[in-house]
């Protein structure tokens, strides 16, 4: 699949502001300044196309890009920067949550981890909460560029093998690199084999 056009559609504060569910779409989750707009827009080939920043906590909405007018790819708000209020934290985790569990047209979520880190709680949980509801995702480890091959293939065995102590199988996972355009078909591929499972007859009609 090639990404013809990426246009921003909108950003949502709540689940009810989200554009109506009649495509498919594919989130994008992970901790501030994981890479998650980065990826975002090398995937799209877009330079700007999702806000990027070396400060922690840009994206604090839900983001809507329509991708070749048939699916959407949802930049979500990051989580785990030190410095945050508690009900800036308590309103992320509403937010998310509302939107895993509510978002019908959500056919698949890209957990993006750093892969020169060890396994940090923040992530663990959230994969956690996938695992035990049985939603769909896979992890994508970022910044591949930034480690050797050697140190990458160490971490990305330890984070399996860590993994595996608590799962019987491990989730699809992806190597990506926005600077070296890593992983990109991969993950094109991997929403290409789920898009058009989608039914937008399936979902009820709601409100937004
Ligand atoms: P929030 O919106 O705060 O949640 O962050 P984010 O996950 O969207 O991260 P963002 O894409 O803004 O990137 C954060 C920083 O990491 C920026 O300075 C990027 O240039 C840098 N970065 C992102 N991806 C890569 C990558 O693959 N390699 C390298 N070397 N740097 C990257
Ligand atoms: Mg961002």
């Amino acid at each position: 699949m090639q990404i013809k056009t990426a246009i921003f559609t909108k950003s949502s504060a709540k689940l009810s502001q989200c554009p109506p569910m009649d495509l498919p779409e594919y989130a994008f989750i992970g901790r501030s300044n994981v890479g998650k707009s980065s990826l975002i827009n090398a995937l799209t080939n877009h330079g700007k196309l999702a806000k990027t920043s070396g400060k922690p906590g840009k994206t604090q909405l839900i983001n809507h890009f329509l991708i070749n007018e048939e699916w959407y790819l949802v930049d979500l708000p990051g989580y785990g920067f030190a410095k945050i209020s508690k009900s800036i934290r308590e309103n992320w985790e509403k937010l998310i949550m509302s939107y895993l569990f509510e978002r019908m047209s959500l056919m698949n979520t890209f957990i993006l981890i750093d892969s020169r880190h060890k396994p940090q709680k923040l992530d663990i949980d959230l994969i956690e909460k996938y695992g035990m509801n049985s939603l769909p995702f896979t992890i994508v480890f970022t910044k591949t560029d930034k480690l050797t091959k050697n140190q990458l293939a160490k971490n990305i065995a330890f984070y399996k093998k860590y993994l595996l102590q608590q799962w019987e199988e491990l989730p699809p996972i992806i190597i990506s690199s926005a600077i070296d355009k890593l992983g990109l078909d991969e993950i094109l591929q991997s929403i290409n084999k789920t898009r058009t499972q989608f039914d937008a007859k399936l979902i009820p009609k709601m409100d937004n």
